[in-house]
């Protein structure tokens, strides 16, 4: 089915100045980039979006660096969006992302690994409506 999925381009990639290199894949793969705005993410929204981890132990380190430069979050549309988005981007850890993926071609560890995509249709959701009112969204 045609899907919505949220994405962030983190910090390490707005730093390195790729987000353009990283948008040139999500478009290769048949993905469209429906919403897009550049932003320096509170700690709060940090923290908000990144609730479900709260108790691992990398958490800290994480609402850090997901503040530490401006993001680019996303709205990207397409056939089966999210999962495609997961494939794009690669494991989680660039060491064990597959050729071709985002991850494998950008992010320098499991911390600064370059992208951030939604894990279900629900979460997506959620996700969305934190950073995006409708009509910012224009497919
Ligand atoms: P993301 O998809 O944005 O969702 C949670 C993030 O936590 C994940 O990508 C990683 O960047 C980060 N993360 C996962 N494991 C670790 C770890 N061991 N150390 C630091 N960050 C991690």
């Amino acid at each position: 089915a045609r899907e919505q999925t949220f994405s962030i381009l983190k910090p390490d990639a707005t730093r390195r100045n790729i987000t353009g290199e990283v948008n040139a894949v999500i478009e290769k793969a048949g993905l469209r980039i429906v919403a897009q705005k550049r932003i320096l993410m509170s700690r709060k929204e940090a923290e908000t979006f990144y609730g479900v981890h709260k108790e691992r132990p990398f958490f800290g380190e994480l609402v850090e660096f997901m503040t530490s430069g401006p993001v680019v979050v996303q709205v990207l549309e397409g056939e089966n969006a999210i999962a495609t988005y997961r494939e794009v981007m690669g494991a989680t850890n660039p060491a064990n992302a597959a050729e071709g993926t985002i991850r494998k071609l950008f992010a320098e560890s499991v911390g600064e690994n370059t992208a951030h995509g939604s894990d279900s249709a629900e979460n997506a959701k959620i996700e969305i409506a934190q950073f995006f009112s409708g009509n910012e969204i224009v497919g």
